[in-house]
């Protein structure tokens, strides 16, 4: 996976504040003490900071800056949500010519968001695993908590922007009825069994690994940004009663992990889905 506008920004950065602190007055020095006194949790929250930090920068078009607050921004777990209303501000306020700026900005933050996830691929998901846990042991109703797994699994994990929950129909028992899910709302509310990726895995009782949806004939299309999918069925004895579909804007993304992980989902998730429509 290439990583070098990130890499390249950081060690540049690390190695230009080696040139600065040879150089640098006192005076100098405070001010960056300053800085980084500002930025520290106070009335407001570091994740607020950062945030205004990096409008300031949008606004002032210093690419350094912004490049710096967003890999701030990506360690205090700043959503894309969150960081589209963020930069939408600095493009209002700034104005059209920042659009540059914002364009550079996205592409460092998805290449970022995705390597530092790899990273430490393993720690990420057992913390999501954690999250949901926590989850499952506070909500009661059924459709509440798997709508809230979904937004988990789709806030946390960055190559997946659509995650939904298929049920089977128990007055249909070869259909599949769209339950909670966390993305763009979607056409396909139904699909028969044997139909598109999520229908395959149904009929199959078998999880689909879909690296690239282009290759495929037999495939529902949601919208023209999603590039693969993951689909693994909740199987109960010998019935299949759900499953959790994936949809990612990236090609190539899923591993063993991803599956193992959306196994374990899966069997947690298992007693809420049955419940659920
Ligand atoms: N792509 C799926 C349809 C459901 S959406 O991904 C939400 C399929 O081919 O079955």
């Amino acid at each position: 996976m290439e990583n070098s506008k990130i890499q390249n920004f950081k060690n540049e950065r690390d190695r230009l504040n080696k040139v600065l602190s040879e150089y640098a007055s006192k005076t100098m020095k405070e001010f960056m003490g300053l800085d980084y006194r500002c930025y520290q949790a106070g009335a407001l929250t570091e994740k607020t900071k950062e945030l205004m930090g990096l409008v300031a920068s949008l606004v002032l078009r210093c690419d350094d800056c912004i490049n710096y607050h967003l890999m701030q921004c990506l360690e205090k777990n700043v959503s894309d949500e969150e960081l589209v209303d963020t930069l939408t501000i600095g493009l209002i306020v700034g104005g059209s010519i920042t659009i540059p700026h914002i364009r550079r900005a996205f592409d460092v933050w998805d290449e970022a968001k995705t390597t530092s996830f790899e990273a430490d691929h393993k720690e990420s998901f057992s913390k999501v695993i954690g999250m949901i846990k926590n989850v499952l042991t506070k909500t009661q109703n059924p459709r509440e908590t798997l709508e809230a797994v979904c937004l988990l699994l789709k806030n946390n994990v960055p190559h997946y922007d659509w995650v939904g929950y298929y049920i089977t129909d128990p007055n249909k028992p070869n259909e599949l009825v769209l339950g909670p899910y966390a993305g763009e709302p979607t056409e396909h509310t139904r699909i028969s069994f044997g139909q598109g990726i999520c229908g395959q895995a149904a009929d199959k009782k078998a999880n689909f690994i879909i690296q690239d949806v282009s290759k495929e004939t037999n495939y529902l299309s949601c919208s023209f940004r999603v590039k693969s999918e993951i689909v693994v069925p909740i199987i109960d004895g010998d019935k299949v009663i759900g499953e959790l579909d994936i949809d990612s804007h990236k090609i190539s993304p899923f591993t063993e992990e991803d599956e193992a992980f959306l196994e374990e989902i899966v069997e947690l998730t298992k007693e809420h889905a049955k419940h659920v429509l």
